[in-house]
């Protein structure tokens, strides 16, 4: 792998490697920095964070489980179902705002949160290059496997541009990206959605922390719409989603000996109007059980129901409630023709500022 003229190693959390070019040697900053907390989290914390999910009612798993490297394949696989109309429209939306975005913003600096397989992010990068202001890309996502790819991939794409991963956590570790200026963050797919409305109001507040005043966030926001609609891209033809969802029981197996019985659980998802979100659920088709350690398991009925995932639908009016005392405003709003889904441009609003 090479970026420029020089050698790139491909580092760890232990620090920089020396790199030793044919006339000169050089620190780099490691490609890729697992970051403690990901790597080496309690397991006894994070078993207890899993056991008081499995609690609640409805019982809930948190999202985060779905990407181990077979679930970030599934939802790769996802995206390019007929049904999933969210990865294309964004595309072509992006594909149209690229250049007014990297413009209005002046960005020189990249920053991915839950980067996935870096695909969309390649409009943005080629439009910063187009203005021969690439100088950074740093992706931040919770699955090194491919987030190690994509920083691979970008780093020969994009030779001129410092390009870095973070394997981490974006509830926890946003401060990991570094400070800079001229940055545009994003965060895209509608995976904004996935977050609990406490928990979107922390995220939010969370990134304007580490925006500087002259920094960006793009955010993909999937939109109310019908419900068929809706239903329709959680519920594919093919089966893929209920393959994705049911391989989270599998990644809880392997992290915690739930002995969940992956077979016994069917896909469900459906629309709630009233809380404008999609719902994503594995029901127990016979009686079963999974354990929680220490002797205690968990007893699930016939028709008994875990929820694995929110994902929640917004105007541009309820996203911009959403933004009231988190710091950031909303500078530009982009949508499709359909109305299907919308990029929304936020910008810190200055000390004092109506947000
Ligand atoms: C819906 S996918 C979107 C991927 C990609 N950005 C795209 O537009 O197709 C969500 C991504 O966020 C990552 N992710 C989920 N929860 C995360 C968390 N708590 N911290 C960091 N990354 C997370 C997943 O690994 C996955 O790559």
């Amino acid at each position: 792998m090479t970026r420029g003229a020089d050698p790139v190693v491909m580092g760890n959390a232990s620090g920089g490697a020396v790199v030793q070019g044919a006339a000169k040697a050089r620190v780099i900053e490691p490609a890729v920095v697992v970051l403690g907390r990901v790597a080496a989290r309690d397991p006894e914390e994070e078993r207890a964070d899993m056991v008081r999910g499995l609690l609640r009612r409805p019982p809930r798993i948190d999202s985060r489980y779905f990407y181990d490297d077979r679930g970030s394949e599934l939802f790769e696989a996802i995206t390019r179902l007929p049904e999933y109309y969210q990865t294309r429209t964004e595309e072509a939306i992006l594909a149209r705002i690229a250049d007014e975005v990297v413009e209005s913003t002046g960005a020189r600096e990249l920053v991915e949160l839950g980067s996935g397989a870096g695909r969309k992010v390649r409009l943005l990068l080629d439009a910063m290059r187009r203005r021969g202001a690439l100088d950074a890309c740093v992706m931040l996502d919770i699955n090194e496997t491919f987030l190690r790819a994509s920083v691979e991939a970008l780093t020969e794409q994009y030779p001129e541009a410092a390009v870095r991963g973070v394997v981490g956590d974006f509830h926890h570790d946003l401060e990991a990206v570094g400070t800079g200026g001229r940055r545009l963050f994003i965060f895209l797919a509608g995976t904004i959605g996935n977050l609990y409305p406490r928990q979107l109001a922390r995220f939010l507040r969370q990134v304007r922390a580490v925006l500087g005043p002259g920094d960006a966030f793009l955010v993909g926001l999937d939109l109310v719409k019908d419900a068929a609609r809706l239903e329709a891209a959680y519920n594919d033809r093919a089966g893929v989603t209920a393959e994705f969802n049911r391989n989270i029981l599998r990644v809880l197996n392997r992290r915690f000996a739930t002995a969940f019985e992956v077979e016994a659980f069917g896909h469900v998802a459906f629309y709630d109007p009233v809380r404008a979100w999609i719902e994503m659920r594995l029901r127990a088709s016979r009686p079963t059980a999974a354990s929680l350690g220490e002797g205690r398991e968990i007893l699930f009925a016939a028709g008994d129901e875990i929820r694995t995932e929110i994902s929640r639908k917004f105007s541009r009016d309820s996203f911009t409630a959403e933004l009231g005392g988190t710091g950031l405003g909303l500078a530009a709003w982009y949508s499709d023709p359909e109305r299907l889904f919308a990029s929304a441009l936020l910008r810190p609003v200055p000390e004092g500022g109506p947000a």
